[in-house]
């Protein structure tokens, strides 16, 4: 079959957020990690656990708003019962993210004691935000500290490291997320960032990107097609290709010669899903323990 070729990301970015993490870990108490939602696994990345060692981490389900609500607390249960507290957030709108602060105390609650029993309780929590490209690490950012990031900036003589954005009285953040790689060794994880639109279409074939999600549809969401004026039955048993052709002649995208215009089919398919037209559908359901 054939794959998605793998995505290059050059090991000078990953040196430099190593290096970025590195150097800014000492100072924060807790590492938010955000992740796709719809895609909790593959938008996540392997090596994060390792970089930040002992250090708290929470993740963020964000776009939980283009998502199963279904399947997405079913992945925060999974994630709890791995020992990750995760919590699905829309950064867009802000939706969730009343619930954020009092994790992260809840987290850190330990930490939280034993400062206030040595007469430390004034020190704020600091954070760093972490994600693959387009995760929505800047939307989060802003929504969290929108006015406070600009003002901080504005005020002249402001003397304190501008780095760190005020979140409330007792609650900083590294105003510099930490862009984490995405890893492709699995086409699978390729394929599905990229329907995403994590990643770039330019380097991915996008009919073999429509013909994975369609099948996708078929599987968990059958109904969905009926959209594309396809009935369940009608999709049964037809090779994925041959479902991209239905797509494009149920919506007349023929060519000369009566041929399905595959291509137009496929960014149809794509733009849709990417804009919420296709309803809140989940990519990836937690692994079976
Ligand atoms: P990054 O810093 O991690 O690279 O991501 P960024 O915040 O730039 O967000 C990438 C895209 O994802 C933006 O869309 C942003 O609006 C969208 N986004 C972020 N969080 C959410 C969310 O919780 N739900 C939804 N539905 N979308 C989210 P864009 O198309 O690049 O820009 P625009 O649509 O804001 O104009």
């Amino acid at each position: 079959m054939e794959q998605v070729p793998a995505i290059q990301w050059f090991p000078g970015h990953m040196a430099k957020t190593r290096r970025l993490m590195k150097a800014n870990l000492p100072y924060v108490d807790i590492v938010v990690e955000l992740r796709d939602a719809k895609i909790p696994l593959s938008s996540g990345n392997p090596e994060l656990p390792s970089m930040i060692g002992t250090k708290k981490r929470i993740i963020l389900l964000n776009k939980c708003d283009t998502a199963d609500p279904a399947v997405t607390a079913r992945w925060v249960e999974w994630f709890k019962q791995n020992g990750i507290a995760a919590l699905p957030v829309d950064s867009k709108t802000g939706k969730g993210l009343n619930a954020f602060l009092p994790l992260v105390r809840s987290e850190l609650s330990e930490l939280l004691e034993r400062r206030a029993e040595k007469g430390a309780s004034g020190r704020p929590i600091r954070m760093m935000i972490v994600g693959i490209p387009n995760v929505g690490k800047s939307s989060f950012i802003n929504r969290m500290a929108g006015e406070k990031r600009a003002k901080v900036e504005d005020r002249p003589g402001v003397t304190r490291d501008k780095q760190w954005v005020t979140v409330s009285k007792d609650v900083e953040l590294l105003d510099m997320p930490g862009v984490l790689w995405p890893k492709f060794e699995d086409p699978a994880v390729g394929e599905r960032l990229a329907v995403t639109g994590a990643v770039k279409d330019q380097v991915v074939d996008i009919e073999l990107l429509a013909m994975r999600l369609l099948d996708w549809i078929r599987d968990g969401y059958p109904e969905l097609l009926s959209r594309y004026k396809i009935t369940p039955q009608e999709a049964e048993g037809l090779e994925q290709y041959e479902l991209l052709e239905l797509v494009g002649r149920k919506r007349g995208m023929l060519i000369s010669g009566g041929e399905v215009n595959t291509e137009r089919a496929a960014i149809t398919v794509l733009d849709e899903y990417r804009g919420g037209k296709l309803g809140r559908l989940s990519l990836e359901a937690p692994p079976k323990e």
